[in-house]
């Protein structure tokens, strides 16, 4: 097969000739980058949508893409049956016995004819188990089973939590967001609620909008209890209560409960969470192949998940960086019903925002579907690559014809629309025109063969069977970024009590020489406890990290806190713990009714001070460093904090900017020096027959196309394409008859030899190009380096250090919490 695995292209089949109905030489290589501007894929049921678009993802895994797979009807998780062996007994428990009855064969015979279909299949398409292998090897495949065990179970608890800064800032996101959320949750409920009109919808709209302003996640639970009891005490300018009575909100509350306390649906509370970032990469950081299986949920249950799943994968989307190469693919397999052109359900909004917005992070949604009437108007046009199959009603074609011609108006290219009409009725199955905003010209072409096994739906039986292996594998572990390790430490009792402190006293007396500081609290006060100062020693300073080598320069700052004891040495920096705190929030006084732990005398003595703040500047010297990863490949650095996983995912990211670049320029490079050679070879082609009889040209039109294969489909539709140049020639051969010299002949032949041995060194210069590209970063396997910077003693710069009060809750039997974070 041809080397085009380094091209940053998806190999989706060969161009098609609608009139000899047969399969050209030339391959389709479908651009990645394209599908930032994301597709559609249309056509009726049979057309062959489903094995076009498991192609296209099989393409994606093999460049390292992750993707989430919507699936509706069951057909998706045919991925994970790939078998390089192409065995007889690989296929044997999961053929269709139904198939083998009807056919009046034993299950192993008929395992036999698939394997054999198979087998033969790939190969007429230039495949073979070893890309199987290679597809296997390059990501992870899960079906996730929301509402249900038999795949990876999921839960929508968080799904309630405050979305990202990027959405909270944009007043429109929010919004949308807001009724998103609330519309599919009380469709769960059974109600259809308007946003604008509905009560429920106005309430729950509130409460969520008014939690999430205050930073405060929510979750099931939670809701139910804001509804009783919001933390509003208007709504729009009506008092609440006349608004929307209590008695009246516990009705609300309770159909929410009761949603809450039916059988089953904790198994939507047990499973792991929809958190976007973790789902698309395993904890080491491999890309993953996430089907999310719903074809077991009845109607509103998939709307509700359905709804939620886009929400946050909008939400993710904004905090990826912009990017011009495809990052993450989203497919929906049967689009009917979450897309309508005039009705609003709550999966439309994000979709509608992913179509607008995703592209500038390289998010490509790609979404499939047989009735392209039910397809909404403005998505469409936000689709750049269409992927037309056989058509069934003519109120379809009409659909698909209009939205064509939209396009073509938008990008300002030529429309005929007679032709196009005529191309869709000649559509087969597996016979698909596309239609690409970054080509000049459709294209029609046959799919290739899938290498999954494509053995229709899978019941849930079957979807246990193949995750039961993999299930225990797919637990989300929590990234060891240094934050996370900073965050409650202080909760470990301090040694003030060890050491039998007084507590509760009243606030000791001190010096005006010595500067005192509150951490102020958070959070209400917990029913039995007391709140209780306990005096801690606090030093923050900016430590500036420098390596000439690798050029890494960067600032941290660190707030360390310490106990300050009644010992010899009341205070050791190396008992301190980081904390995440912002000390521009320190108080210099307090109005909180509170006890306090007793002060050691050294901490009222204000020279005491300095010299505790030369140990912290020897104590950061010695103890203060930054480890980060370096990708040797790519002379890529970690962020401090950033955890191997997710420099893993960056640099994957990265390595494919790099190299669609590096393709652009190839690209441009080659584009323009095939073009100038194919019209000389058109040239020669007319001299050679003017000379010579029509016969012998069919030949040499093979030959060039056979020779340019690989950087023809590289270059795309947007040079001279073979297909004008055949046009041109053909018209040429009708209009000369005359017989030459034999003579005359030869030397345009020669010609025509010499420019055509051009272009076939043209390809050939252009393999051995891409053979020198650097192949893609394998995450799993790539190389890091670990780099230790450590700070000199000039550039620490000490901020403060100082008594700092930290609150804490004491219980009746002694145990405490902090009373600040
Ligand atoms: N790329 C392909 N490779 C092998 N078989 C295919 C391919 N595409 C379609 N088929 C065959 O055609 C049948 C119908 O195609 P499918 O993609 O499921 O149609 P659709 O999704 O449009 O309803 C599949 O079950 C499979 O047997
Ligand atoms: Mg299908």
């Amino acid at each position: 097969m041809e080397n085009y695995e380094k091209l940053g292209v998806f190999y989706l089949g060969r161009t098609y000739d609608l009139a000899a109905k047969k399969s050209k030489e030339e391959l389709l290589l479908y651009d990645s980058k394209d599908l930032v501007t994301h597709g559609v894929c249309v056509g009726m049921t049979g057309s062959g949508k489903t094995g076009l678009c498991i192609s296209l993802l099989e393409e994606a895994a093999i460049d390292n893409i992750p993707a989430i797979i919507i699936d509706p009807k069951g057909d998706m998780p045919n991925l994970l049956l790939t078998f390089p062996q192409l065995q007889t007994q690989d296929f044997l428990p999961w053929v269709n016995e139904d198939d083998a009855r009807k056919k009046g064969i034993s299950s192993e015979d008929f395992a036999k004819q698939q394997s054999e279909l198979w087998k033969n299949g790939l190969a007429s398409w230039g495949q073979s188990g070893d890309r199987i292998a290679q597809l296997r090897q390059a990501v992870d495949f899960v079906v996730y089973t929301p509402g249900s065990n038999s795949g990876v179970p999921v839960s929508i608890l968080k799904s309630f939590s405050a979305p990202p800064v990027a959405i909270m800032d944009d007043n429109e996101l929010l919004s949308d967001r807001i009724v998103s959320t609330v519309t599919s949750l009380l469709g769960l409920l059974g109600k259809e609620a308007d946003p604008i009109r509905s009560r429920e919808h106005i309430l729950l709209s509130t409460i969520l909008d008014a939690s999430w302003k205050q930073g405060r996640d929510l979750d099931l639970a939670a809701l139910i209890q804001q509804i009783q009891t919001p933390p509003v005490n208007k709504v729009g300018v009506l008092d609440l209560e006349s608004f929307y009575p209590s008695k009246d909100r516990f009705d609300l509350a309770l159909l929410l409960n009761n949603l809450l306390a039916a059988p089953g649906f904790n198994s939507w509370l047990e499973g792991e969470p929809l958190d976007i970032g973790q789902i698309l990469y395993t904890p080491q950081g491999k890309p993953r192949m996430a089907i999310f299986s719903i074809a077991h949920l009845n109607d509103v249950e998939r709307m509700f998940f359905v709804s939620l799943l886009l929400n946050q994968i909008l939400a993710w989307t904004r905090t990826q960086s912009g990017t011009n190469s495809l990052r993450a693919l989203v497919y929906m397999d049967e689009i009917f019903g979450y897309f309508p052109p005039v009705a609003n359900p709550p999966s439309k909004a994000p979709l509608l925002t992913l179509l607008k917005q995703a592209r500038a992070f390289g998010v490509g949604i790609l979404l499939a579907t047989q009735n392209p009437v039910d397809l909404d108007y403005k998505g469409l046009s936000n689709t750049g690559t269409w992927f037309i199959g056989r058509l069934q009603t003519e109120r379809d074609k009409m659909r698909v014809l209009e939205g064509l011609e939209g396009v073509a108006a938008t990008t300002g290219t030529k429309f005929d629309r007679q032709s196009m009409e005529q191309t869709l009725a000649g559509l087969g199955s597996r016979i698909f025109l596309m239609n690409n905003v970054h080509d000049d010209a459709p294209v029609i072409f046959q799919t290739r063969w899938a290498m999954s096994y494509l053995r229709g739906p899978l019941t849930r039986t079957q979807i246990k069977t193949l995750m039961d292996p993999i299930r225990a594998t797919v637990t989300t572990a929590q990234p060891a970024t240094a934050q996370a390790a900073a965050q409650p430490a202080y909760a470990a009792p301090s040694p003030v009590q060890k050491s039998g402190a007084t507590t509760g006293a009243a606030k000791p007396v001190l010096p005006p020489s010595v500067t005192q500081y509150f951490v102020p609290v958070r959070g209400s006060q917990v029913a039995g406890k007391k709140l209780v100062y306990n005096p801690m020693l606090l030093g923050t300073a900016q430590v500036h990290f420098m390596d000439k080598k690798s050029g890494e320069d960067m600032i941290v700052e660190p707030v360390m806190v310490t106990p300050i004891i009644d010992e010899p040495i009341p205070v050791n920096w190396d008992n301190a713990t980081e904390i995440s705190f912002n000390i521009s929030d320190l108080e210099k006084s307090t109005n909180e009714q509170a006890g306090y732990n007793s002060l050691p005398p050294a901490a009222g003595n204000a020279k005491s001070y300095g010299d505790w703040e030369k140990e912290f500047t020897n104590w950061l010297y010695r103890n203060q460093k930054v480890e980060l990863l370096k990708s040797l490949s790519l002379k890529q650095v970690s962020r401090p904090g950033e955890s191997e996983r997710d420099f893993r995912v960056r640099i994957q990211q990265g390595s494919r900017e790099q190299r669609d670049d590096a393709l652009d320029k190839l690209k441009q490079k080659y584009a323009t020096k095939m073009a100038s050679l194919e019209e000389k070879v058109r040239r020669a082609e007319q001299a050679v027959d003017r000379e010579a009889e029509q016969a012998k040209q069919q030949k040499m039109q093979t030959a060039i196309s056979v020779g340019t294969t690989l950087l023809g489909a590289f270059v795309g539709r947007k040079a001279v394409s073979l297909s004008s140049l055949g046009k041109a020639t053909t018209a040429a051969r009708g209009a000369s008859r005359i017989m030459k010299e034999s003579q005359d002949i030869a030397r345009a032949k020669e010609t025509l030899e010499t420019h055509q041995q051009r272009l076939q060194e043209l390809e050939n210069e252009f393999k051995a190009e891409i053979e020198e590209l650097q192949g893609k970063i394998d995450p799993m396997t790539e190389e890091l380096e670990t780099v230790t910077l450590r700070p000199a003693k000039k550039d620490i710069y000490v901020r403060l250090v100082a008594l700092t009060w930290m609150p804490q809750w004491q219980g009746p039997d002694g145990s405490l919490t902090p009373a600040w974070a």
